[in-house]
């Protein structure tokens, strides 16, 4: 909605980016890169974040995504600049991107559900306060259906004081890239979903994604179809997924292999073959914070089957993260008490530095609390990520205390499996895919369990050396 028309070119020379995260960070590197007429500022709150992204040293940057470093290296300076002085480059943007955290509320009214907006509306009132001339204002973030209304009224309330000339445009341009494909995605998308109702606004922002992206790729809608979109894109993929690992449980207990299911299915075009690996659960910062939104949403319109149909993708996710940790209970007699086991992975998928709402972190969780002292590896987790997200410092198996449990971070496969009962793959990392099987075997206790949570590794291999085996949804 153009909330004042007295705007005359839309014109786009200076955009600013609200959030230097997942999204901010590489969405812009790659506008940049695309645009370099352009100047492209992305500014964040956080100015040790804004300082990673700004380090010469381009393996430091806060976000790992392949690619990422050679997009950043190639614009910053030139079209992709990276600050903390947000007033200013709201000041001179011509299009503001919001991408700012929006987490599922922790307190309060719907809590556990809704969409926490704090950040949202924070960031809209300082484009309210901050902006000059015609600004168009566009949600990059992920959002509740009708937000754009909210954001639209803080934005007119700021118009009409001594900045006559102060007017906005709204947009929806949900993001659908991936982790850990974040530069490939941006850079070919499937398609790009822009939804509005100034339609001046609308080509404004087409023909900045125009510069790389096929016209027919482009997508034009009303505000609430954009917003509802993105919800729902993450609802269906979700799904998918938890349809894999309900269908995973059953071919353990019948003697199917749910590999051998998912490619016989997948071949029916109408099914499809992408999002059908069975694993430990989706984890993530997006899947269930959106299909629990969508949930509460369901529920505020009254539509309360719809909710609980959605509400299930979720509860059997949070089964099957539990599923796994009790079978590694079960499967080593009963008692992990005081068993190092060598966990494999810890981000939510591979390629990917990130931890949020990784099966890793409520799998570990469960086995702590059974005692067992946990020797982790990750190609990219640091320890300090590891240490918030267990809720307890690292400490060596030698200084652990009685029977409560423990974990450190290890250097590679091989010293994460000296001395342990057990291999646990929770992480689809590629050089998990080929472990040296005799050599890990010699360093471990006896009988030695392999469980494989993405049935990655190469099973006659590791039996070949003496693992007993278990992978997801193999019978
Ligand atoms: P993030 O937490 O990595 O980054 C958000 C950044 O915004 C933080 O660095 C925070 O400091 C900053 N911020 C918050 N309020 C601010 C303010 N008022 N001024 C300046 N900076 C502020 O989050 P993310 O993963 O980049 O996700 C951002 C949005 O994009 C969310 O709505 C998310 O649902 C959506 N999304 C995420 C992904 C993904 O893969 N991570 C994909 C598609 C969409
Ligand atoms: C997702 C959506 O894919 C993306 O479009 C949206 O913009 C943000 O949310 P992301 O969470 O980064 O992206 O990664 P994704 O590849 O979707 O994986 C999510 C989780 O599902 C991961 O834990 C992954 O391991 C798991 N997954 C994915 C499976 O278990 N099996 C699959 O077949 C695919």
């Amino acid at each position: 909605m153009t909330i004042s028309a007295s705007h005359s070119s839309l014109g786009i020379t200076n955009i600013c980016c609200i959030g230097a995260g997942y999204v901010g960070g590489p969405t812009m590197a790659v506008i940049a890169d695309r645009c370099p007429h352009l100047t492209v500022t992305v500014v964040d709150l956080n100015a040790e974040r804004i300082a990673a992204w700004n380090d010469p040293d381009l393996s430091l940057l806060p976000v790992f995504e392949p690619g990422l470093d050679a997009v950043v290296g190639r614009a910053r300076g030139r079209s992709l600049f990276f600050s903390t002085a947000v007033d200013e480059a709201i000041a001179s943007a011509d299009l503001v991107f919001l991408s700012v955290n929006t987490p599922t509320k922790t307190r309060g009214a719907g809590a556990g559900r809704a969409s926490d907006l704090r950040w949202v509306e924070a960031s809209a009132r300082q484009v309210a306060a901050a902006a000059t001339g015609h600004t168009i204002v566009v949600e990059k973030s992920t959002l509740p259906v009708r937000t754009a209304e909210a954001v639209k009224a803080i934005l007119s309330a700021s118009q009409g004081g001594t900045d006559s000339s102060k007017t906005f445009s709204v947009l929806s341009n949900p993001e659908f890239l991936a982790e850990g494909t974040a530069v490939s995605d941006l850079e070919n998308p499937d398609r790009v979903l822009i939804g509005g109702e100034d339609p001046a606004a609308i080509e404004a922002l087409a023909s900045l994604y125009a510069h790389w992206v096929a016209p027919e790729r482009i997508l034009r809608t009303n505000l609430w179809s954009s917003e509802l979109s993105k919800l729902t894109a993450n609802a269906f993929l979700a799904q998918r997924i938890s349809s894999i690992n309900s269908i995973a449980a059953f071919c353990e207990a019948t003697g199917a292999d749910v590999q051998d299911v998912a490619r016989a299915i997948g071949t029916d075009s109408r099914i499809g073959p992408r999002f059908l690996q069975s694993g430990p659960g989706f984890g993530g910062s997006c899947f269930q914070k959106d299909i629990l939104n969508l949930v509460y949403l369901c529920q505020h319109y009254g539509l309360h089957e719809v909710a609980a149909y959605w509400e299930q993708v979720v509860a059997l996710n949070d089964w099957q993260k539990q599923r796994i940790a009790r079978l590694v209970v079960q499967r080593l007699f009963g008692t992990v008490s005081g068993k190092r086991i060598a966990v494999l992975g810890f981000a939510f998928k591979a390629d990917t530095n990130d931890t949020r709402e990784a099966p890793a972190i409520h799998i570990c969780r469960d086995l702590l609390e059974e005692g067992a002292h946990l020797a982790i590896h990750d190609p990219k987790v640091p320890a300090t990520q590891i240490a918030r997200d267990l809720g307890q410092a690292p400490q060596h198996a030698s200084s652990a205390l009685g029977r409560d449990g423990s974990w450190e971070l290890c250097d590679s496969p091989m010293e994460a499996a000296n001395g342990a009962d057990a291999l646990l793959i929770l992480t689809e990392w590629t050089a998990f895919r080929s472990l040296p099987w005799p050599d890990l075997a010699a360093v471990m206790r006896r009988p030695s369990w392999l469980f494989d949570a993405r049935a990655i590794a190469d099973a006659d291999a590791a039996r070949a050396a003496g693992f007993q085996v278990w992978q997801v949804g193999r019978g």
